[in-house]
């Protein structure tokens, strides 16, 4: 079965085609970083336009990339949240008409879950069962999975995504968006120990998060040194690599020390990172020395799957319409959609 893949649920168009016997055909993505760049974020008005000006012709370069013609597609498989209102809709009309004018079944995905299956587009997948860390910028969750559809929350951020901390701290600091590539990279120039943050809710039993504290500690200790560095701009400069080191390193930490807990309550030894955030390679390095102390194994897509992208879309979408699962004539995108909706199939 081939199945195209549409994304569109917040800054990124993605086009893929994904087949059940060849695995992925084709993915093609647009970035909508330059556009809202100048505003410091994402303006939602502005990303459901670019979704619509983009959508079909990346449909057509994804065909042509797999060689394939639109009478070839299975079926269709469009992100239905949760995310932007305005953008998840464009993905939605647009996945869903198309199905509708070559007589296909379409399937509704949860972008979530297909972060969260993004890792069994690689040559090596995880088996079930394993602990997921899912960090985008939407959302930061654990999740001991057992099988596709089969999520048990186990922690997840009581106030401030990963990712979201990470784009808050970045736009405090002055580095503009998008925060989380953009704080990673200041952070390699700043040296380890020149401030310390804290790891919020380690100190505690349990598997939630909360990170907008960090952003704030962030914030007055950025302060504190434009007043200590007036003037002295080589002194500035460097305070702000040594925040930014800080406070991933503080993000990074916190997410490790969670992981190995849910490892550990779990009885799992297989750890899953998805999501933007799993792009950081401080936290993939973090993680994988942890876990090989565990005597388990760590997972993860790709970079360019751990930030959105089509590809997910298209496998998730597959597996559910090879499932029997299958979306009547209305289209219903969804800005929140709990995991837990979601119903288990079998693969
Ligand atoms: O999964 P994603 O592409 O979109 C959502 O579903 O939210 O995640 C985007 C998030 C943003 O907050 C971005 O700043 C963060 O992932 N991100 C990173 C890195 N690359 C992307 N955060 C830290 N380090 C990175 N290298
Ligand atoms: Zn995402």
């Amino acid at each position: 079965m081939i199945v195209l893949g549409i994304e569109s649920s917040c800054d990124e168009t993605g086009i893929a085609l994904y087949d059940s016997e060849k695995g992925l055909l084709a993915h093609v993505l647009h970035s909508q970083v330059e556009l809202h760049a100048e505003y410091g974020g994402v303006v939602p008005e502005l990303a459901s336009r670019d979704h619509i000006r983009y959508l079909v012709p990346l449909m057509e370069q994804a065909l042509q990339q797999a060689n394939l013609k639109q009478s070839d597609i299975d079926g269709v498989a469009y992100t239905a949240g949760p995310g932007l209102i305005g953008a998840l809709m464009s993905g939605a009309c647009v996945g869903r008409s198309l199905a509708w004018a070559l007589d296909l079944p379409a399937v509704e995905v949860h972008h979530m879950e297909g972060h969260l299956l993004a890792p069994m587009l690689e040559e090596n997948p995880p088996e079930f069962p394993f602990v997921a860390l899912l960090v985008s910028g939407g959302h930061t969750m654990l999740a001991h999975v057992t099988g596709v559809g089969q999520y048990e929350l186990l922690g997840q951020s009581l106030d401030d995504a990963a990712g979201e901390a990470f784009d808050k701290t970045a736009k405090m600091l002055g580095l503009g968006y998008p925060g989380g590539p953009v704080l990673a990279r200041l952070a390699e120039k700043g040296r380890a120990g020149a401030f310390k943050f804290p790891r919020p809710m380690t100190d505690r039993p349990g598997l939630d998060f909360s990170f907008s504290g960090l952003k704030t500690f962030a914030l007055n200790t950025w302060h504190e040194l434009q007043a200590d560095s007036e003037g002295l701009d080589d002194k500035l400069e460097q305070g702000q690599a040594d925040i930014a080191r800080a406070f991933e390193e503080a993000v990074v930490d916190t997410l490790s020390i969670k992981c190995k807990r849910a490892l550990k309550q779990t009885h799992c030894k297989r750890l899953v990172i998805a999501g933007g955030v799993g792009a950081n390679q401080h936290l993939r390095e973090k993680l994988s020395s942890m876990v090989k102390k565990e005597s388990g194994e760590l997972y993860y897509p790709r970079i360019e799957f751990c930030t959105d992208n089509g590809a997910m879309i298209a496998y998730v979408g597959c597996l559910r319409l090879m499932a029997g699962e299958y979306k009547g004539l209305s289209i219903d995108a969804r800005a929140r959609w709990p995991m837990d909706e979601l119903s288990s199939i079998q693969v």
